[in-house]
């Protein structure tokens, strides 16, 4: 009989074992009529910041809009600079394209795949307003090298908290360790939206307040308009769906750090490198990524031999990409991230993982190397 595979990601398990409480949650919002923004959305932000330990949450409607207004409220526009890596999913330049500021890259650590910071200091200058590191993977950035010298330059720190909820540095929350942060809701994320779904949080009240206008057509009162605002707005069945999962999703990070620790003891010793958690950081484990020799052959191997699914994240550094081909670079400029990009190789990751299907992917690894 064939092998049953192993998917590279599975969302209707997680349903399954939560659709009583997400079908009564759609169906208050259906009864109440709370579409667009509203209670369900107001009772979600208030759970989010509290949980990521910062003062506010501003619900939007994707991770993209997110770190958009995150920049907006800064006022960075025309004519600045926003550093960030080019190693990362392409929104996170997006948000500073949108702005009409010039993003400039900074290469990527190897060993955390995060903003290196020893990159950091030569690539600010006059016009730069902020640094946008990612938390990749769930990994929170080296923000203790990075934010003294973003202090240093009186630049603020945004932090791309997109693939982190819920990860730690130094005891912290990420969402809570820069100015403000971005997060995505979007559905395969740790903690995913049934839709479209992103959040800003910040300990700042002013910031609070110029994202929350923003993101509803900069109305200070209805229908009087201060400047050029968005609908960015959260949808209630989001704020209602996003309310119920966020309960799970320490008891699911738990289940990504045990499946990550199973599979980083079961893939010792074979020509990978595998992900590593620097000292005093806890990640979140969005994803299990790890940089593979002959990645290619391995996954078609893995894929047409086993069934089991993988991905790229990401096949394509920003830098090389058509949008940013304008800023110049060439192949070399980052080699970590352009390395990163040609190795990477995404396994089967989601807390309903069985540790049977762990076991199978690390079993099918093993015989490619060997044979
Ligand atoms: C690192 C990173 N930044 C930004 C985003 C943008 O989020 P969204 O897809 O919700 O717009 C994502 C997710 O897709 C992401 O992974």
């Amino acid at each position: 009989m064939a092998e049953p595979g192993v998917p590279y990601f599975d969302l209707k398990a997680q349903y399954r074992a939560l659709e009583r409480e997400i079908l009564a949650a759609l169906e208050r919002v259906c009864r109440n009529a709370t579409f667009a923004s509203g209670p369900e959305v107001e009772a979600f932000e208030q759970a989010f910041a509290a949980y990521c330990e910062t003062a506010f949450c501003v619900g939007v409607n994707s991770g993209t809009s997110a770190l958009h207004l995150a920049l907006r409220s800064l006022d960075i526009g025309r004519g600045d600079e926003v550093i960030t890596t080019p190693y990362t999913f392409i929104a996170t330049a997006w948000a500073v394209t949108y702005t009409g500021a010039t993003p400039v890259f900074v290469d990527v650590h190897p060993a955390t795949r995060t903003l290196d910071p020893a990159g950091l200091e030569a690539r600010i200058t006059a016009r730069t307003r902020a640094v946008l590191p990612v938390h990749l993977y769930g990994l929170p950035a080296d923000m203790d090298a990075i934010q003294p010298l973003a202090d240093a330059a009186g630049i603020a720190v945004v932090e791309d908290a997109a693939q982190a909820h819920g990860a730690r540095y130094r005891g912290r929350r990420v969402g809570g360790l820069g100015r403000l942060a971005g997060f995505s809701f979007y559905p395969g994320k740790n903690l995913g939206a049934y839709g479209e779904g992103g959040a800003i949080t910040t300990d700042d009240p002013a910031l609070a307040a110029r994202c929350r206008r923003l993101r509803d057509h900069a109305q200070s009162r209805r229908y009087y308009h201060d400047e050029v605002g968005y609908n960015y707005r959260m949808d209630g069945f989001q704020g209602a769906v996003l309310q119920v999962k966020l309960a799970h999703l320490d008891a699911w990070n738990r289940r990504r750090a045990a499946l990550a620790a199973r599979y980083t003891a079961g893939l010792a010793g074979l020509p990978l490198r595998l992900p590593s958690v620097p000292e005093g950081t806890q990640s979140a484990w969005h994803l299990y990524v790890v940089e593979a020799e002959r990645r290619d052959a391995l996954r078609a191997y893995l894929e047409t031999e086993h069934r089991i699914a993988t991905a790229m994240h990401y096949p394509v550094c920003l830098h090389q990409q058509a949008p940013y081909r304008h800023l110049g670079h060439r192949t070399g400029d980052f080699p970590v991230a352009e390395a990163l990009a040609a190795a990477c190789v995404s396994l089967p990751f989601f807390p309903e993982m069985t540790d049977t299907e762990l076991d199978t992917v690390v079993a099918a690894i093993r015989r490619f190397y060997a044979g």
